[in-house]
């Protein structure tokens, strides 16, 4: 063989490739849309390795919005993909110009950021959304906190959490939508679709990023970070379906987990990163790391050292790096030792530049500086904001019609260490919200009331866990006087709004500090008061449940949180939130939630060998779906559209909700099934539809829900979503707990 003439042919071919390819790029360069196949690549056939590698790194930003000094040359020499926390019309634009103006193949960067809920208009924690039981209204808000992202030259939002979460000890539980797959699911919808639209390269929409893939939530003990474990039955029934509704919604990326999952880090894991994201659902998004989650390979015990993290992460399927560098560091050597191929880093790249086409990026990379501060905090922002707010408000009590509050009272004590607190108002993760930006509960209460009237607030006591204030005794005082000095009571207690959220885990769910000894002090005073809870998950309220004459259960409200707890409190706004997770009496009694199995022997009182505890009932404080409302509502006349169906068959659901009460309401009327006899047991209720419904007083409707194969199947033992025949119970009720019963039959 003639080496060298082979040697200069192949230096021909080599030519002509680069040649053909930059030709390709160029005419390609401004194509629309459709064709980004062809797009990605032929910008891909021009890169070098380090350039494909550096597509595949994302770096963090400074806290305040700002890039690092070391970003500048890294997006110069196209080593650089993505940032996260760089945000700011100005900041981003900066950068931007570097790699579209100074780097080789004018990559541009693509800027996350975590917009949990909202970004500069702060709405309610993501829990409370739930609690809303609204996804049209949850879509709204999720698109406006993508138009502020958008001008802030955020395209991408680290968001929707859409981890199953049935432990409150889990900080992150206000993250995400609570305990259940059917209301996660459409919550996640709702989220995805407010980010994106019909296509995120839209003026004002951002591309999502669906967190944490997955089983985050089930972490043991409820601790933040920890082992999860679990059938693959359960992970396909409870953990992934708010996933697969956000693929289905369009989602363009996913993050992987910081959890190891049955043995395998879930950012290592190519179960779930490979076979069922690109194989079973056919994901053509890219998926980034969590936060040096592939670095904590090493930790978790699953790689020796940072080259096989690398490699363990690449192969498994997670594309973008988030901050550890292991990738940049490690893949060229393990491509030339043979242990990771080329292809699969191409393949990765190929993910990431699809999304970038996908949204526009290259042909719109800046932000537009003159429109960043009008679009921030817009009267139509702060207004949605407030409405999102007051209909996520869940009424947990009213004895004796405590609420609504007449406005023309004289005195109110309001009392409590959250009742004047802007801080904490904007909740766990308040993306770019500023605390200056928020109304508290007194400035909302002020505002609703006659100047007349005489607000006398008192502090009360601190929301500290530690409970060690110096002047606990003075500041308990001036609360008890301030209750007896005054006509009602409104007494905001909870949580501060770092106790939830991530690294957040908390042992006990009481109240923190001496917010309780408040209570009973403030209680002893004689007086009606009202308990408004702001917090980030389910919390033991016993002895509040017990004595105090009316609950609102308000979260964390975000910007417009004073304004909208206000509108219930004096009945402006009717609340009709229900409860997305179950509030447990006893931390003892965790995990609790209502889609529970029934064990060979259900708790019986009668009959000490049965499944309950010694000293403590079984049963929740509140449970899922629970809700009231200022008005009251009639649930009547359930009717099925017929007895057996086929098991491909539907089932129409009906019922007759009236308001049998003074003013007009919302209700969330839930539909609940339980499949009796099955080859793989069945929990005793699954949710499987809702409608939030607004009724004047005396007004009636019909509501109706239908029932399909989706809805009535499970998977069996062999991993296979069936159907089965036999006798299946429907439940449409107020809430998990209670309602009408009906039953039909699956026949063959
Ligand atoms: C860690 C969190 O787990 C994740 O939710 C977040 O998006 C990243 N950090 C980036 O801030």
């Amino acid at each position: 063989m003639n080496l060298k003439a082979t040697g200069s042919s192949l230096r021909l071919v080599l030519v002509c490739i680069c040649l053909w390819s930059a030709v390709l790029y160029a005419a390609l360069a401004s194509a629309p849309q459709a064709d980004i196949d062809a797009r990605v690549e032929a910008l891909l056939a021009r890169m070098t390795l380090e350039e494909k590698l550096g597509q595949l790194q994302q770096l963090d930003g400074e806290a305040n919005g700002n890039y690092r000094p070391e970003h500048v040359d890294l997006v110069r020499r196209g080593l650089l993909g993505s940032t996260l926390n760089v945000r700011g019309a100005s900041k981003t634009n900066e950068l931007q110009r570097i790699a579209v103006e100074q780097s080789r193949l004018k990559i541009p960067l693509i800027f996350g950021f975590d917009v949990i809920h909202g970004y500069r208009t702060i709405f309610p924690v993501p829990l409370a959304e739930a609690a809303s039981w609204d996804p049209a209204l949850v879509e709204r808000a999720a698109a406006v906190a993508a138009a502020e992202s958008y001008a802030a030259g955020v395209r991408w939002a680290f968001a929707p959490m859409v981890d199953i979460a049935r432990d409150p000890r889990w900080g992150r539980i206000v993250e995400g939508a609570g305990e259940d797959p059917y209301l996660g699911a459409l919550m996640a919808r709702a989220r995805v679709r407010g980010f994106q639209g019909d296509d995120y390269s839209a003026p004002g929409k951002v591309v999502a990023c669906v967190k944490h893939w997955v089983a985050y939530g089930a972490a043991e003990g409820g601790r933040d970070y920890n082992t999860t474990d679990m059938s693959e039955n359960r992970l396909r029934e409870i953990y992934l379906p708010p996933f697969k509704a956000a693929i289905d919604a369009g989602v363009g990326t996913f993050m992987s987990a910081f959890n190891d999952l049955n043995g395998i880090p879930a950012s290592a894991n190519p179960f779930t990163l490979t076979k069922i994201l690109r194989g079973e659902w056919k994901f053509t998004g890219f998926v980034v790391s969590d936060y040096e989650s592939v670095r904590e390979l090493i930790n978790h015990g699953i790689a020796g050292n940072e080259s096989e993290a690398a490699r363990a992460a690449l192969t498994a399927g997670v594309d973008m790096e988030m901050v550890s560098r292991l990738y940049a560091k490690h893949a060229a050597a393990l491509i030339r030792e043979g242990k990771l191929t080329q292809a699969t880093i191409d393949e990765a790249v190929r993910r990431i530049l699809r999304v970038k086409f996908r949204l526009g990026l290259f042909d719109h990379p800046y932000a537009d500086e003159a429109r960043e501060q009008t679009t921030m905090l817009s009267a139509s922002n702060v207004q949605t904001a407030r409405d999102v707010a007051s209909h996520s408000i869940v009424l947990l009590k009213n004895e004796r019609n405590t609420l609504p509050l007449q406005k023309d009272v004289r005195s109110i004590a309001l009392i409590g260490p959250l009742a004047d607190d802007q801080e904490n108002m904007i909740g766990s993760w308040s993306g770019d919200g500023r605390r200056e930006d928020a109304v508290t509960l007194l400035a909302g209460i002020r505002a609703k009331v006659p100047p007349a009237a005489r607000i006398n607030y008192a502090k009360g006591c601190t929301v500290s866990a530690a409970g060690d204030e110096t002047n606990a005794e003075a500041l308990l005082n001036e609360a008890v006087r301030a209750a007896r000095d005054s006509d009602v009571v409104i007494l905001a207690v909870g949580e501060s709004a770092d106790m939830s959220g991530e690294a957040a885990s908390r042992a006990s769910l009481d109240l923190p500090g001496r917010q309780l000894e408040l209570a009973k002090a403030v209680a002893a005073a004689g007086k009606p008061f009202v308990v408004v809870l702001m917090n980030g998950r389910p919390l033991t309220i016993n002895w509040i449940a017990d004595n105090a004459p009316a609950i609102l259960e308000t979260w964390f409200g975000g910007t417009q949180a004073g304004n909208a707890i206000a509108d219930v409190l004096f009945g402006d706004v009717n609340p009709g939130g229900k409860l997305p997770v179950t509030f447990p009496r006893h931390v003892g009694q965790i995990p609790i939630y209502y889609g529970h199995k029934n064990t060979g022997r259900p708790p019986d009182p009668k009959n000490k060998y049965t499944s309950k505890y010694l000293d403590a009932p079984v049963t929740p404080l509140f449970p899922f779906g629970y809700g009231l409302s200022y008005t009251t509502f009639r649930l009547t006349n359930l009717t099925l559209s017929a007895l057996s169906i086929k098991p491909d068959g539907r089932l129409t659901v009906t019922a007759d909700l009236e308001n049998i009460g003074a003013r007009p309401g919302d209700e969330v009327v839930q539909l609940y099934i339980r499949d009796v006899v099955a080859s793989v047991t069945r929990p005793l209720k699954e949710l499987k539809g809702f409608e939030r419904i607004t009724l004047r007083s005396g007004e009636k409707r019909s509501v109706q829900f239908t029932l399909s194969s989706e809805h009535l199947g499970f998977y069996d033992r062999a991993m296979r979503f069936v159907v089965e025949p036999g006798e299946f119970q429907v439940f449409v009720g107020q809430n998990s707990a209670e309602g009408l019963q009906a039953s039909f039959q699956i026949v063959k």
